[in-house]
Formats: structure tokens, sequence, C-alpha cells
């Protein structure tokens, strides 16, 4: 009987378990999605007027919690995400999802806690004020979706909020800001769970007690205010001292482009949970008593420290002490002063800042010798000192940059020797840029492997390539960029086996290159848009393989011995500077049926032209200035000249055989939006 019992317990707990499978199945197909809210998200796909990308097309058929960018609770069958973010780095704003405004249909999505429509377009309408009401949004990013106006006050109503993100960029710009009315900030002190917040390009010089009511959120750790016209009295340290929690707890802040000037005020000091630190581009002249080192020292934790564009910042003295103290360690990994007024050597503390990665002192006034323990960084990736008064050498511990990706030393006063043990273990470099440092000089073997493959390499302007092109160079498949200007390179013709096949940029302009060009120079680059050969000493006539570039823009071989007649086939509507001045080209400048219509300047004095004004130039709308002086050209001046050419400054003409009507000039030139004087002065003579 007990057994019986026992037996027939456990047949009910079998089928107990097999009613709840049973359950738990029938369950998970009828939490698939709610009908109500799929037909919600029907009305919200259809507010859309452009979906170029195709992105809400799996929003059809009845399970809606399977649509691309929407997720439900799997319990309830509940929406309660919406992602529908654009990446907007990866592809323009015109290709977004695009409406008129933010339909309401989201009213009908009760449990939504996580809403992304950034980078979508909504055509310069307001947030609406009904977002206020979808109380358990946790997570609202609205950025960059080209939305103007006031704030709703509604959405201080989102107490569960944590994230909020409402930043503008700066191609938003255009329309209005937003400006909140005065006092009109006070909904943000609502938002009490809130640890993000990001309101960029929003005008807040009205905006009374701001950084009060921000910083007195009980939670706040991120905050982003670029653009946002603050000005010093948003951070005096009157409205600080009582909200101490969010001084010594905020780990983000991001105060790019605003009016903030003088001594970063010493409240900064005390922002002990800092990672990241966003000061550019405002008008900093100093960091308070004790300099930058000591602040990395105090902030141990700070891992980015951004002080660029503030153009004066080193003007103030202080800057100098931060010197006289070292920094133990600490975690920094990117230090940008570009384009400040440091006026100093660069400071030894910076070895101790073992992990970082990046030094960007690009335009800073710095001067003396580049330190030798900089070769101690072994994290370094990315290290610009251009343009500066840096003189010595560079320190033969740069060889141990293992990580190093970008070397810019240019334009400075650098001298000495590179040779292939200075790069032998660089590995990582893609981008190195020695330019304009006339007593530096590369004495590399023509059969040099080098470890690395260069996207960029800019040598112009050092000292002496002499009678060849550098042979290492064949091993550099991937090179993007290559300038070589004004190095005294001597060499009786450009390499055939000079063939970077992704090569977009080449300058070897002020040099001794002679012969003609080769005649598969097209198929050699075929990608090529910018090609400055100018001042050398070319010869021959324009190859046909030129014709393959399709999308060249810059095209200068002016001073060469060039000659011939041109082909049109590589005028195109991308190019917008023409130079071919001071060579033999002659004929009849080429016509084709592309439009010129971005060219901006077109060269073609001192050489034997003949025929009419460029027809190939009449709707060439962009034009500013178009040079034939010391040609053949004849015939009259063609009235499109005067009616479509709006944007031309420059018109010179001299020493040709035109038939200039005075007649002409007073019925055509009407457009010019400016005639200037040049036109007239050097028109007719
Ligand atoms: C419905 O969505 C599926 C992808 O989930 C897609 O393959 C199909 O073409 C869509 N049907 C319609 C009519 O848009
Ligand atoms: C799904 O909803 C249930 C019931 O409301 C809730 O307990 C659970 O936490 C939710 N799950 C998620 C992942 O939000
Ligand atoms: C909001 O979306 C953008 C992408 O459009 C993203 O870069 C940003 O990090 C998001 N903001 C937050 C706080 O998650
Ligand atoms: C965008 O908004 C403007 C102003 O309301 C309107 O004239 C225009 O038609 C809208 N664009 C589209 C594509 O609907
Ligand atoms: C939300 O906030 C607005 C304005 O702050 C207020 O008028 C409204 O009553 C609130 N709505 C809810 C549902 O709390
Ligand atoms: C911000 O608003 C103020 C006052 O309305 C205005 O004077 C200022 O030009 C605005 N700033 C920007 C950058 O739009
Ligand atoms: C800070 O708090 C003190 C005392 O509570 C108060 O008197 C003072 O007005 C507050 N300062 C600011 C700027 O709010
Ligand atoms: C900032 O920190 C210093 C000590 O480092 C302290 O004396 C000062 O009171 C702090 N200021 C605020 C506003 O917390
Ligand atoms: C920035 O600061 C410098 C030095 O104090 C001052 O000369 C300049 O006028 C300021 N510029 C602006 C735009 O405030
Ligand atoms: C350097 O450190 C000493 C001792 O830690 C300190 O007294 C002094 O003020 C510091 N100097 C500067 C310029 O920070
Ligand atoms: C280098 O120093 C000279 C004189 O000290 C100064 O005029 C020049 O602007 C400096 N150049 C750079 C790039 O900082
Ligand atoms: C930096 O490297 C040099 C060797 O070039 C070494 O003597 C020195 O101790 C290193 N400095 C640190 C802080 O590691």
């Amino acid at each position: 009987m007990r057994k019986l019992v026992s037996n027939e317990s456990s047949v009910v707990v079998l089928w107990m378990m097999m009613l709840l499978l049973l359950l738990q199945f029938c369950f998970s197909i009828t939490a698939a999605c709610i009908q109500k809210e799929r037909e919600a998200l029907l009305r919200f796909k259809n507010s859309f007027y452009e979906d170029p990308f195709h992105r809400l097309a799996s929003w059809n058929g009845t399970d809606c919690c399977n649509w691309n960018g929407v997720g439900c609770n799997q319990t309830t069958g509940y929406v309660t995400i919406i992602d529908l973010r654009q990446d907007y780095n990866q592809v323009d704003s015109y290709e977004s999802l695009s409406s008129n405004f933010i339909d309401s249909s989201l009213l009908e999505l009760k449990y939504l806690n996580h809403l992304d429509l950034s980078g979508n377009y909504f055509n310069h309408t307001q947030i609406p004020n009904f977002l206020g009401s979808m109380l358990e949004l946790t997570y609202l990013n609205l950025s960059r979706t080209s939305l103007i106006g006031k704030i709703p006050p509604h959405l201080g109503n989102l107490s569960k909020l944590e994230i909020l993100d409402l930043d503008r960029d700066y191609y938003e710009f255009d329309a209005t800001r937003w400006v909140p009315l005065n006092g009109d900030i006070e909904w943000i002190s609502h938002l009490s769970s809130l640890h993000t917040l990001h309101l960029s390009g929003m005008n807040f010089s009205n905006a009374i007690n701001l950084m009060q009511v921000i910083s007195s959120l009980p939670s706040l750790s991120s905050l982003r205010l670029r653009s946002c016209s603050l000005q010093n009295n948003d951070f005096s340290l009157g409205s600080w001292l009582n909200y101490s929690s969010f001084i010594s707890r905020v780990q983000l802040l991001d105060l790019h482009d605003n009016q903030l000037s003088g001594q970063i005020p010493t409240i900064f000091q005390n922002m002990t949970s800092l990672k990241y630190l966003d000061l550019s581009l405002n008008n900093f002249t100093a960091i308070f008593e004790g300099g930058i080192s000591t602040f990395i020292e105090n902030n141990c934790g700070l891992k980015v420290l951004d002080l660029s564009l503030n153009f004066y910042f080193g003007t103030d003295d202080v800057f100098e002490s931060s010197y006289e103290n070292e920094t133990m360690g600490c975690d920094l990994q990117v230090l940008n002063l570009r384009y400040t007024s440091l006026k100093t050597k660069i400071p030894n503390w910076l070895e101790k800042l073992k992990n970082l990665q990046t030094i960007d002192l690009q335009s800073s006034q710095i001067y003396g010798l580049i330190p030798t323990s900089l070769g101690n960084l072994s994290n370094l990736k990315y290290l610009d000192l251009s343009i500066n008064n840096l003189t010595g050498t560079i320190p033969a511990s740069f060889e141990r940059l293992l990580n190093l990706e970008v070397l810019d030393v240019s334009e400075n006063s650098l001298k000495g020797v590179l040779t292939e043990a200075s790069f032998a273990n660089l590995y990582r470099l893609h981008t190195l840029n020695l330019g304009y440092n006339e007593n530096l000089s590369l004495e590399i073997k023509a059969n040099w492997n080098p470890p690395f493959q260069l996207l960029f390499f800019d040598a112009s302007r050092i000292c002496c390539f002499g009678s060849e092109f550098p042979q290492w160079l064949q091993t550099q498949k991937a090179l993007v960029g290559l300038s070589l200007s004004n190095t005294n390179l001597s060499i009786s013709s450009i390499p055939t086996w000079f063939t970077p096949q992704n090569l977009i940029t080449l300058n070897l302009s002020n040099n001794q290159i002679m012969g003609p060009l080769p005649t598969n120079i097209g198929d050699q680059m075929p990608k090529l848009q910018r090609l400055r050969l100018n001042d050398n000493l070319i010869d021959g006539s324009l190859p046909r393989s030129i014709c393959r570039w399709k999308n060249l823009n810059v095209l200068n071989l002016s001073n060469n011995r060039l000659s011939g007649m041109i082909e049109g086939c590589f005028l195109n509507p991308n190019l917008y500077l023409l130079d071919l001045s001071s060579n033999n080209f002659s004929g009849i400048f080429p016509y084709s049926h592309e439009n010129l219509s971005y060219i901006e300047q077109v060269y073609l004095r001192n050489n034997n032209f003949e025929g009419s004004m460029p027809i190939v130039l009449k709707n060439a709308k962009s034009l500013e200035i178009l040079d034939l002086t010391g040609n053949k050209f004849s015939g009259t001046i063609p009235t499109w000249v005067g009616e479509n050419l709006e944007s031309l400054q420059f018109l010179i003409l001299r020493d040709n055989l035109f038939n200039i009507n005075c007649k002409f000039w007073i019925l055509h030139t009407t457009n010019w939006k400016e005639v200037s004087p040049q036109i007239l002065a050097t028109s007719t003579e």
C-alpha cells in the first residue's frame, strides 16, 4: 500500500512536471508578441517617410519580438526595447530613417524601457511631450536626430531614467539651437536615477544655476556638455560647494567648445573619480597651481586628459611650475595638448605615465630636445610632435616603441640621420611624417625590407634623396599618401616599379625629376586623386593611361617641359585644381562631357594653347581663378563667362589673341557677385 502510494505520488509528480512543461511551452508561444503592441509598432514604422537601408523591412509578420531593433521580455512578451540607432560615423545622415515627428504610437508600449532613435532624422521637429509619460524608460537616446526647440519639462517625470542622451552635433547646428528658457532646466533635477546625461549643443547661456541643478542629481557620474555656451560663472565655486558628492563622483566630464577662460577652476582638483576630462576648445590660460603633473597625480584614475585648442594655454606662468615635481605612474592613456601655447620643453615626467598610448603636442610651441625617456613608453601608439621648435635628433630609444602606429615630427628643426635600425622594431607603424626638418636625412639601403606597411609617408623638405627614388618603397603595398617634395630628388624618371595600387595622393614637386611620365602611370597608381609633380624637369606628352584617373581632383604639372596636345578624359566633376602653367602644351584645350562644377582654379598660363575660350568651363560655377596668360587663345569672350561663372574673382587673359568686346563687360559681368579690380585691370592688355 505504502509502495502503491509512493508509486502513485511519483506518477503525480511526473504528470505535474509534464503539465508544467506544457504550460511553459504554451506560454512561450503566447508570449511571442502582443497584438496591440505589434499594431503600434507598425504605425511607428509607417511614420517614417524614408527608410533607405530597409532597416524596417523585417517589421512584418506576426512575431514582432523578432523584428530588427525590437526586444521583448521573454516571459511576458511585452516590448521592452526599441533600438534603431544609426551610427552616423558609418553612413551619411541622409541615409538614415526619416520622419517628420516621433509617433505617439510608442505610448502603447507600456513596458518600453530602452529607446534609442539616435542618428535618425526627425526633420527639425520638437521632442514630443508624451515621452514624459513613458515611465518605464531607463535609457533614452535621441542624440543627433535633428530635433529642435525646447526640451519638454515632461521628461522630468522619467524617474527611472538612468541614461539620457540628447547630444546634438555640429552638423545639426544650422537650425536654431535648443534654447531652454530662463530657469527652464528644473525638470532635470527630478531625474533621480540618472547616471549619464548628455546635452551637447544646447544653448545654456540663459540657464540659471545650471551646474547646481545638474550636480544635485544623486547618481550622476557622466556629463557631456559640449558646445553649450557655458561660462566661468557656471563653475564658480559657490554653486559647487554644496554638491561635493557629485564632484568626487563624476567620472566623465566633457566641456569641449564652451566659453571658459582663465585658470582652470581649482574645483577640478577635487574630482578624484575622473577617468575622462575634455576641456578642449575653451580659452583656458593655465591649470591651477601644481600644474598638469600634480593634477594627474591627484587623479590617478584619469585615462583621458584633453586640453587641446585652448590657444592661450600656457601663457600664464603657472604651467611652468608643473615640472618641478614628478608624477608617480598613474593610468593616463591619452594626453592631448595640441594647439596650446605651452612654450616649454617636453617634460620628463611623461615617462612615468607607463600607460600612455597617445601624446599629442602638435603646434604647442614646445622646444628643446625630445627626451630619450619617451622611448620607455612601451604602450605608445600615437605620437604627434609636429609644428613646434624641437631641436636635436629623434632619440634612438624610439626603436623600442613596438606599438607605435603614428609618428609625426614634421615642421620642427630636427637633425641627424635615420637608418634602418631606427625603424627595426616598429612593426605597427602606418603613418610616418618627417617632413620639413631640413637637417634630417634618411640613409637606407636599397634592399631594405621594413617591418611595417605604411599608409602615409611624408618626407618632404628633409635632406637629400639624391639620385635614387627610395627603393624600399617597393615593399610598401598599402600606401595611400606619399610626399617627397623638395628633397633634391634627382632621377631620370619616375620608376616603373613604383605601383602602389591604393595611392590617392602623390607629391613629388620641387625636385629634379627628368624624363617623360611612365606610359602606364595610370595603371601603376589607378586610384590617384591628387598629383603634384610641379617644378621638375619632366618632358614628353601626357600618356593616355591618365584617362584611368576618374576621380582626379588635383593635378599640378606646372613648371615642367611637358608638351603636346591634351585629352579631356581626365577632366571630371571632382576636379578642383588644374595647373598646367609654364609648359609647352599646345592645341585646342579639350572638351569633356563632364560638368566641371567643382573646379575652383585653372592655370594654363605660358603654354601654346589656341582656339576659343575653353568651352569645358562653360558650367564651372565654382571657378574662382582662370589664368590663360601667354597663350594663343582667340575669338570673342563668350557670354557664358559673365553669365555662368558666378564665383569668378580673377580672370587673367593678357598676352593672347582675344578680341575683347567692351560691350561684353558692360552687359554680362553683372552676375558676378564681386567684380574685383583684377579682372578689368588685366583683361584687355
Ligand atoms: C518580411 O521580413 C522578412 C525578413 O524578416 C523579409 O525577408 C521579407 O521580404 C519581408 N516581407 C515583406 C513583404 O516585406
Ligand atoms: C520580464 O517580466 C517579468 C514580469 O514582469 C519580470 O519579473 C522580469 O524581470 C522581466 N525580465 C526582464 C529581463 O526584464
Ligand atoms: C547614443 O547613441 C550614439 C550613437 O548614435 C552613441 O554614440 C552614444 O554613445 C549613445 N549614448 C549613450 C549614452 O549610450
Ligand atoms: C520637413 O519639414 C519641413 C518644414 O516643416 C517641410 O516643409 C518638409 O516638407 C519636410 N520634409 C519632408 C521630406 O517631409
Ligand atoms: C509630467 O510632467 C508634466 C510637466 O512637468 C506634468 O504637467 C504632468 O502632469 C506629468 N505627467 C505625469 C503622467 O506625471
Ligand atoms: C545662446 O543664446 C544667447 C542668448 O539667447 C545668444 O546671445 C547666443 O548667441 C547664443 N549662442 C549660440 C552659440 O548660439
Ligand atoms: C550652499 O548652502 C548654503 C547653506 O546651506 C547656502 O547658504 C548657500 O546659498 C548655498 N550656495 C549655493 C550657491 O547654493
Ligand atoms: C577640495 O580639496 C581640498 C583638499 O584637496 C579641500 O581643502 C577643499 O575643501 C576641497 N574643496 C571642495 C569644494 O570640496
Ligand atoms: C582668450 O584669452 C586670451 C588671453 O587671456 C585673450 O587675449 C583673448 O582675448 C581670449 N579670447 C577670447 C575669445 O575670449
Ligand atoms: C612639490 O612637492 C612638494 C612636496 O610634495 C610640495 O611641497 C611642493 O609644493 C610641490 N611643488 C609643486 C610646484 O607642486
Ligand atoms: C619657434 O620659435 C620662434 C621664436 O622663438 C617663434 O617665432 C615661432 O613661432 C616658433 N615656431 C613654432 C612652430 O612654434
Ligand atoms: C628608461 O630607459 C632607460 C634605458 O634607455 C633606462 O636606463 C631607464 O631606467 C628607463 N627609465 C624608466 C623609468 O624605466
